[in-house]
C-alpha cells in the first residue's frame, strides 16, 4: 500500500507534476507512423494531460504541436496540412513541425510579428512503425533507446496501440504482475479450479537492473493430468514500459512483447504495443495473430463476458477460443479498469505475491524523486555510443536458476 500522498505522486502526470515532471524525461509513444501521412488531416492526441495536434509535413516530418492555436486558439485539429507545415483554418496562419510561425496572411506586408510567434511544439522521432515524442525541457532531452522490438531485422514486428479508461499506473501494474496470469488468463478454468490446491505458488524472482526490473515467474496452466508449468519472463524499463519474452525456458530466440503505457491524462492510458517474432530456423515467418478490426473492450460491451460459452474466470474468451489478442486484453482492461479510475493504494491488502508491485513503485517514486532534486532518473541514455540495440533474452532469466523452485519443472 502507499499514503494518499506517495499515491498522488505517482499517478498524476499532467504540467507541474512531479510525477509528470518524470514522466516528461523519456520519450513515449503517441501513434502509429501509418495514422499520419504527408497531407493527410492531423490527429488530434492528449498526452500527460496535454491537447496536443500530431501531423506529417510535405517533408515527411512528424510534427506535435500545440492543440489550440497561438492566435485565438481555434483547433490545429481542423487545421489543412501543407506549404511545410499546419495551417490554422480561422486566419490562415502556418507553423512548421518545431513550432515557428512561418504565415500570418492577415498581417500587413513586411510585417516580423510572426517571427515573434513560437507555438508549443514537441519534437518527434519514429521507430519501428511508432511515432515517438518527448515533452520535457529541451536541454535534458535523451536519446531513444533502441529497443530490439524497435529496430531488430531478422524477423517481422506488429505495432498497435488501444486506450485504456484509468490510470496508467495500475495498467502498468497489471502487466508486470505475473501472478494473475495463472487465474485472469487461464482457459479451461472449470478444470483449473479443481487443480488449484496442488499448484505450485505463482512464485516470483526478480532483481533490479540499470534499465529497472527483471523477473521471472512460475506460471501453473491446467493440464488433463494436472497442472503444466512454465516460466513467465519479463523485463520493466522507466518509466513505464515492459517487455515479456515468450517462448520456453532455454529456447535461444524467442518472439518479444514490447508495451508502453502511456498517460493520456490522469484517468486515461494508452497501451502502445510492438513485438517482434524472428524468422525461423529455416526462414519462417511467425503467422501473427489476426484479429478483427480491434474493438476496444469496455463496460460498454460487457468486455465480451459470457460465461456459457468461455471457460475463463472471467467469462471472457481467452487465448484458445478465437481470440488471442481481443480476448487477452479485454481481461486485463476489466480488471484494470474496474478498479477504479485511479487506484487508492491506501486502501490495498498486499501479500507475499505483490512484492514486485512494490518494487516497481518504489523505483517510479524513487525517479521522481530524482527528478525534483535535479538528478537525471534511471534508464536516461545520451551517449550515442551506448545507444546499442538493448536485447531482452530468456537465457537472462538463467540468473535466477539457484533459486528456481525445482530443477525438473517441466515447461509448457
Ligand atoms: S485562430 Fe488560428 S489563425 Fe486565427
Ligand atoms: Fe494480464
Amino acid at each position: 500500500m502507499l499514503d494518499v500522498k506517495l499515491n498522488e505522486q505517482l499517478t498524476r502526470t499532467g504540467p507541474g507534476t512531479p510525477g509528470g515532471d518524470f514522466m516528461r524525461r523519456y520519450w513515449h509513444p503517441i501513434a502509429l507512423s501509418s495514422e499520419v501521412t504527408p497531407g493527410s488531416k492531423p490527429k488530434q492526441v492528449r498526452i500527460l494531460s496535454e491537447d496536443l495536434v500530431l501531423f506529417r509535413d510535405e517533408g515527411g516530418r512528424p510534427g506535435l504541436v500545440g492543440m489550440h492555436c497561438s492566435h485565438r486558439l481555434t483547433s490545429l485539429a481542423y487545421g489543412r496540412v501543407e506549404d511545410g507545415g499546419i495551417r490554422c483554418p480561422f486566419h490562415g496562419w502556418l507553423y512548421d513541425v518545431e513550432g515557428h510561425c512561418l504565415q500570418q496572411p492577415a498581417e500587413p506586408e513586411g510585417s516580423t510579428f510572426k517571427d515573434r510567434v513560437k507555438h508549443p511544439a514537441y519534437p518527434c522521432q519514429e521507430l519501428g512503425g511508432l511515432i515517438f515524442t518527448y515533452m520535457g525541457p529541451s536541454e535534458q532531452q535523451p536519446l531513444l533507446p533502441r529497443y530490439e522490438c524497435l529496430v531488430r531485422e531478422n524477423g517481422t514486428r506488429k505495432a498497435d496501440y488501444y486506450q485504456i479508461n484509468s490510470n496508467y499506473v495500475q495498467n502498468f501494474e497489471g502487466g508486470y504482475d505475473t501472478p494473475h496470469g495463472a487465474y485472469l488468463h487461464s482457459d479451461n478454468w472449470s478444470i483449473a479450479k479443481h487443480q488449484l490446491a496442488s499448484w505450485p505458488k505463482p512464485r516470483v524472482e526478480f532483481e533490479e537492473t540499470d534499465f529497472g526490473i527483471a523477473q521471472r515467474g512460475l506460471k501453473a496452466s491446467p493440464g488433463d493430468d494436472g497442472p503444466t508449468l512454465g516460466m513467465v519472463v519479463q523485463y520493466l524499463f522507466l518509466p513505464s514500459g515492459m517487455v515479456r519474452v515468450d517462448g520456453n525456458l532455454g529456447e535461444r530466440d524467442v518472439r518479444r512483447f514490447h508495451s508502453w503505457f502511456v498517460p493520456i491524462d490522469d484517468a486515461h492510458c494508452y497501451r502502445f504495443l510492438c513485438s517482434f517474432a524472428p524468422f525461423g530456423p529455416n526462414g519462417e515467418v511467425y503467422d501473427w495473430p489476426r484479429e478483427d478490426a480491434f474493438t476496444p473492450p469496455g463496460p460498454q460491451n460487457d468486455y465480451f463476458r459470457d460465461y456459457d460459452r468461455y471457460d475463463t474466470i472471467s467469462g471472457i474468451p481467452g487465448r484458445t477460443q478465437g481470440s488471442s489478442v481481443k480476448g487477452f486484453m479485454a481481461q486485463d482492461s476489466m480488471v484494470n479498469e474496474s478498479q477504479g479510475p485511479i487506484v487508492d493504494r491506501s486502501k490495498e491488502t498486499l501479500g507475499e505475491g505483490d512484492a514486485v508491485i512494490m518494487a516497481m513503485r518504489l523505483q517510479m517514486l524513487k525517479g521522481i524523486a530524482d527528478v525534483q532534486q535535479g538528478h537525471d532518473p534511471k534508464h536516461i541514455i545520451r551517449d550515442p555510443t551506448r545507444n546499442t540495440m538493448i536485447r531482452w533474452r530468456s537465457e537472462a532469466a538463467l540468473r535466477f536458476a539457484t533459486r528456481v523452485p525445482s530443477p525438473a519443472v517441466p515447461h509448457s
